[in-house]
C-alpha cells in the first residue's frame, strides 16, 4: 500500500478551491516524471500507461533535448503575439508540420488544445462550404467548449443543460464488437454504418446540400477505444467525396504515431480534408494545430485569430520534438509497431483467461480491453473496471478508463519493453484480484 499523508491533505485542499470536474481524478498527487515513470509528493513511485492523457507519447515531461529548447526559448522570449506579428519559429515549425501531410495540405492554424483545433476547423468547413449542419458519431469526443460539444456525444454529463448546442447530426459510429447491426462481419458492420447515414440521415433529417463537415476519430478515443472496419472508413470518405462534404480527421489522441503512423487516419489508407491535433504534438505545453487542405485554406483576414496561438516557448518545444520524430519515424514505427504486438498478445491472453474481460482491441500503441460482466452478455461492468484501475494503482502502476467500461492501455511509446511486460503483469494481477 503507497504512503499517502502529504497526498492526501493536497487533496483535501483541492476539493476546497476547485470548481468540480467530470469525473472523480484518481488520487495521484503528481511530483516529477521522467520516461515512463512518475512520482507523488509522498515519495511513491508509479509506472505510467496513460502518458498523462496521450500528452507524453515520447515520455513523462518529454525528453531532456526538449526540456532544453523550451528553457533556452523562455529566457529570450516566450510570448510574442504571433497572431499579430511575425516570428521565425512558427514558421519553421509549420513548415516540417506539414511536410508530415499529404501533398495539397499547404496551410496550418496554431491554437492552443483540441477543443480549439476542431472549432477552428468546424469554421473552415462552414465558411467555405457555406453549409451549416454537421455530422459525428455516437461516442465521440472532440471536446467541451460549444462548439466541439456540439459535435461530443460520448457521455450526457458533458452536454446535459448546456446546449442550444450548433447544429450537429450524431450517428452511429461502428464497434465490431457489439455491432448495432447485428452482424459479426466486420467490414458488412462497417458498410451498414455507411448505409445509415446515406438512407436515414441524408434523405430524412438534413440533405447533402446543407451538410458543411463529417468529424471523425480515426480511433474512438474517449468512447472506448475502438478501431472501426476499414469499409466504414472508406465509405464515409466516398460519401463525403459524393456530396461535397469536408472530412475532419480529429487526429488529438490517435495522431502524432501513437498507432505507428504520424496520422491515425492513414492506417486506413484514406485521407482527410482537414487534420487536428493536439495532446502530444506540444510535448507537455499547451499546443494544437488545424491543418487544411490548400482548397480550403482561405479565410479572410480577422475570420479567425488567438492570443495565445503560436506562444514561442510552446512552439520550442514542439518544434524540437517534431525533428526529432520526423529523423526517425521509420525507427519509431517499426518499434511502436513491435512494442504494440507484445502488448496485444499480452491483452488476448487476458481476454481468453478472464470471463470479465470482453475485447482487446486496438492499433499501435493505442490499446485497451473491455471489461466486461460476462462474456456472454457483454454488458458492460464500469464498478468492476474502476476498482481494477485502482488495485493496479495501489501496485503501481498508472492506468485510465474510457468508454463505459474499457481501461486505456497507452504507455509512452518510449516505454522499455521490461516496464511494458512489468505494467501487463500488473494489469493482469489487478484483474485476476477483481473478478
Ligand atoms: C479525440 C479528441 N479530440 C479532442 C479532444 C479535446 O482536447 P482538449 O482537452 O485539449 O481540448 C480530446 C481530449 O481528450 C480528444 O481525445
Amino acid at each position: 500500500m503507497r504512503k499517502r499523508t502529504r497526498s492526501e491533505e493536497v487533496i483535501r485542499r483541492d476539493r476546497r478551491v476547485f470548481m468540480t470536474t467530470t469525473r472523480e481524478a484518481a488520487s495521484f498527487v503528481v511530483d516529477h516524471g521522467e520516461g515512463e515513470f512518475a512520482y507523488d509528493i509522498d515519495g511513491n513511485k508509479v509506472l505510467d500507461f496513460t502518458s498523462f492523457i496521450s500528452v507524453y507519447n515520447f515520455g513523462v515531461n518529454s525528453s531532456k533535448a526538449v526540456r532544453n529548447a523550451i528553457k533556452a526559448q523562455v529566457d529570450k522570449m516566450m510570448h510574442a503575439a504571433f497572431m499579430d506579428y511575425y516570428s521565425e519559429l512558427p514558421v519553421s515549425f509549420a513548415e516540417l508540420l506539414i511536410r508530415q501531410f499529404p501533398n495539397g495540405f499547404g496551410k496550418v492554424f496554431l491554437s492552443n488544445s483540441g477543443t480549439e483545433a476542431n472549432e477552428d476547423a468546424i469554421k473552415i468547413a462552414r465558411y467555405n462550404t457555406r453549409k451549416h449542419y454537421l455530422i459525428s458519431f455516437y461516442g465521440a469526443f472532440h471536446g467541451r467548449s460549444l462548439g466541439s460539444l456540439s459535435l461530443t456525444a460520448s457521455r450526457n454529463v458533458q452536454r446535459a443543460y448546456l446546449g442550444p448546442f450548433s447544429e450537429v447530426i450524431h450517428a452511429p459510429y461502428p464497434n465490431p464488437y457489439r455491432c448495432a447491426f447485428g452482424t459479426d462481419n466486420e467490414e458488412e458492420c462497417g458498410r451498414e454504418h455507411v448505409e445509415y447515414i446515406r438512407e436515414h440521415i441524408l434523405k430524412r433529417e438534413a440533405a447533402a446540400g446543407e451538410i458543411a463537415a463529417i468529424f471523425m476519430e480515426p480511433i474512438q478515443g474517449e468512447g472506448g477505444y475502438i478501431v472501426p472496419p476499414k469499409s466504414f472508413v472508406r465509405g464515409i470518405r466516398e460519401l463525403a467525396d459524393e456530396n461535397n462534404i469536408v472530412l475532419v480527421s480529429d487526429e488529438v489522441q490517435a495522431g502524432y504515431m501513437r498507432t505507428g503512423k504520424f496520422l491515425a487516419l492513414d492506417n486506413f489508407g484514406v485521407r482527410a480534408d482537414i487534420y487536428t491535433m493536439a495532446k502530444s504534438i506540444g510535448a507537455g505545453l499547451p499546443m494544437a494545430a488545424t491543418i487544411a487542405n490548400n482548397r480550403l485554406s482561405s479565410m479572410p483576414q480577422g475570420k479567425h485569430s488567438g492570443t495565445f496561438g503560436g506562444n514561442l516557448a510552446a512552439v520550442a518545444g514542439a518544434y524540437e520534438q517534431l525533428k526529432h520524430v520526423t529523423r526517425n519515424s521509420h525507427k519509431i514505427e517499426r518499434e511502436v509497431k513491435e512494442k504494440g504486438r507484445l502488448a496485444m498478445k499480452r491483452l488476448l491472453e487476458m481476454r481468453d483467461s478472464y470471463e470479465i474481460v470482453g475485447d482487446a482491441r486496438g492499433i499501435g500503441l493505442m490499446l485497451a480491453i473491455e471489461l466486461v460482466r460476462d462474456k456472454g452478455s457483454k454488458e458492460p461492468a464500469p464498478e468492476l473496471r474502476d476498482r481494477v484501475v485502482k488495485r493496479a494503482l495501489d501496485n503501481g502502476l498508472l492506468l485510465l478508463g474510457c468508454g463505459d467500461s474499457s481501461i486505456r492501455v497507452i504507455p509512452p511509446l518510449t516505454i522499455s519493453r521490461g516496464s511494458l511486460e512489468r505494467g501487463l503483469d500488473i494489469l493482469d494481477a489487478a484483474i485476476k484480484d477483481g473478478r
